[in-house]
């Protein structure tokens, strides 16, 4: 009966998990898929914990620990969930998701160590030992690659390339693999848990020196890259217990990330072996061959809100600056404000504006900004060419020019908003400083481009009682 009751749990569990996933796709549901599927896991983890036996007939018991830790869990991942800053989220997530592949690496020490001490021999079921081991690597890898990806994101670490390291990197993972090898087939002859534990290290070093280089505009694509790791360790960890809901969780992360993955490869227009290889944007000092000094005009509040005002078409482009300055809901008014004076509005969404996917998305969800107004670059690409204003808040990469013109550039081959092809573009931002990938913006000194300088919440703050005033 209680086995029967369990199986359900489960079921339901894998059925939440794979509608909310659905409705992740979408900011309409996106809120609702999420508590969807946290309903559908916390029923399936109640469930194990009260509803599982073993083959004799035994609980899991240990209520202690496992209600301590749900506890002290709950309460530091609550805790963090609503500190964070917006602008802090890629760390969160990078945190989150090292947490998972611990997990699942822990899982397979238990496990491993527990087939030994139980007399279990490695080599005579070589598919259950591979699912653990690998379990363990994965998972290991997953673990340390995010605490550096956290570290780096978090400004606590700077992108550091060893001589030789993609020998070093390539030499660890083949010694990955013959050690692999060599547990399961009993060709190497030490002690499995020794063995086991020289893996966890190797794995660990691989992790930290895989993620170590890789640094700017592409640690988004290694965490999701980490994400999808962590994803397969848990599935393993659900072969080993046959327990389902588990392995359709880790298949459907595994799964997600690796699509969200060569999504963001593709945006990016770059390989993943480029990617990994490549440490794209982790010199900050870059090779662009564009020479800084230029001239650039100043326009003042006044004069952008007349522009503004008597536009029939303006495109707002966020950026990361708009999440910092926490501008989102002023940027809502001034769209409002335009939007009541018969002025055409919309925003310009790039794939990897900001600094986690969907960004922008979320950021202007946040204001209530209708989803309709939000296009995606190959939507709103065509459409600069008819505008008469672009308002770029706080954007800077993702209308870098030299990503089209200068093939020195380490940005060279991402696709761009055309913002150029409007009729005026007004940037605000606080400087004339680089945006991640620390190149300079050639747009910025363009004869078309006036430069609004400040604080994006102030300056918008601004504008708007300006138009106001003036409508
Ligand atoms: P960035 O190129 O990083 O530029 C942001 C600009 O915002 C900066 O130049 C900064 O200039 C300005 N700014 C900062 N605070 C501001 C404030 N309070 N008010 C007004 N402006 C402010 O941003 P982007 O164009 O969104 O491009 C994103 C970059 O991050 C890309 O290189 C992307 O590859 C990378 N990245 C993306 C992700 C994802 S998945 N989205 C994750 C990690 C990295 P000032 O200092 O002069 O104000």
């Amino acid at each position: 009966m209680s086995n029967g009751l369990l199986s359900l749990s489960y079921l339901i569990g894998s059925v939440s998990f794979i509608i909310g996933l659905k409705m992740l796709s979408h900011p309409d549901t996106a809120r609702r898929g999420n508590l969807y599927a946290a309903i559908g896991m916390t029923i399936a983890i109640v469930a194990t914990i009260f509803l599982y036996t073993d083959k004799e007939g035994s609980g899991l018991g240990n209520y202690l620990w496992i209600f301590g830790g749900l506890v002290i869990g709950s309460i530091l991942g609550t805790y963090a969930a609503r500190k964070v800053q917006m602008t802090a989220m890629p760390q969160m997530v990078s945190l989150f998701n090292g947490m998972g592949g611990a997990c699942a690496a822990i899982i397979s020490v238990v496990e491993f160590k527990h087939m030994i001490h139980s007399g279990g021999d490695v080599t005579a079921d070589p598919v259950l030992t591979m699912i653990i081991l690998l379990g363990l690597v994965i998972g290991t890898i997953s673990f340390t690659g995010s605490m550096i990806a956290f570290g780096k994101l978090n400004g606590n670490i700077n992108d550091k390339t060893l001589p030789l390291q993609q020998v070093i990197n390539i030499g660890l993972l083949a010694l990955i693999v013959i050690l692999l090898v060599g547990v399961v087939t009993g060709w190497i002859s030490i002690a499995p848990i020794s063995m086991m534990y020289i893996l966890l290290i190797i794995s660990a070093l691989y992790g930290v020196l895989f993620v170590m280089p890789i640094g700017g505009a592409d640690m988004p694509v290694v965490i999701s890259l980490l994400n999808s790791f962590t994803g397969v360790a848990a599935a393993f960890g659900g072969f080993v217990y046959d327990n389902s809901v588990m392995l359709t969780g880790g298949i459907l992360v595994g799964s997600a990330g690796t699509v969200l993955t060569v999504l963001m490869c593709k945006a990016m227009n770059r390989s993943l072996t480029n990617v990994i290889v490549g440490s794209f944007g982790g010199n900050k000092s870059g090779t662009s061959s564009s020479a800084s000094g230029g001239t650039y005009k100043e326009i003042s509040i006044s004069d952008t809100a007349v522009l503004m005002l008597y536009s029939k078409k303006v495109i707002i482009v966020p950026g990361y600056g708009l999440a910092v300055a926490q501008a989102q809901h002023i940027c809502h008014e001034l769209e409002k404000v335009l939007d009541q004076n018969g002025v055409d509005v919309k925003y310009a969404i790039h794939p990897v504006a900001g600094r986690m996917p969907g960004h922008m998305n979320v950021l202007l969800a946040e204001a209530d900004v209708s989803y309709d107004k939000l296009l995606d670059m190959e939507e709103i690409n065509p459409e600069f060419s008819h505008t008469d204003v672009v308002l770029v808040l706080g954007a800077n990469d993702v209308v870098n020019p030299a990503a089209k013109t200068d093939p020195a550039s380490p940005i060279y081959g991402m696709p761009i908003l055309d913002v150029e092809d409007a009729s005026h573009v007004i940037v605000n931002k606080r400087s004339m400083k680089p945006g991640y990938a620390g190149i300079e913006n050639m747009l910025f000194f363009q004869p078309k481009t006036s430069m609004l300088f400040g604080d994006a919440k102030d300056a918008l703050t601004k504008l708007v009682a300006e138009i106001k005033s003036l409508g």
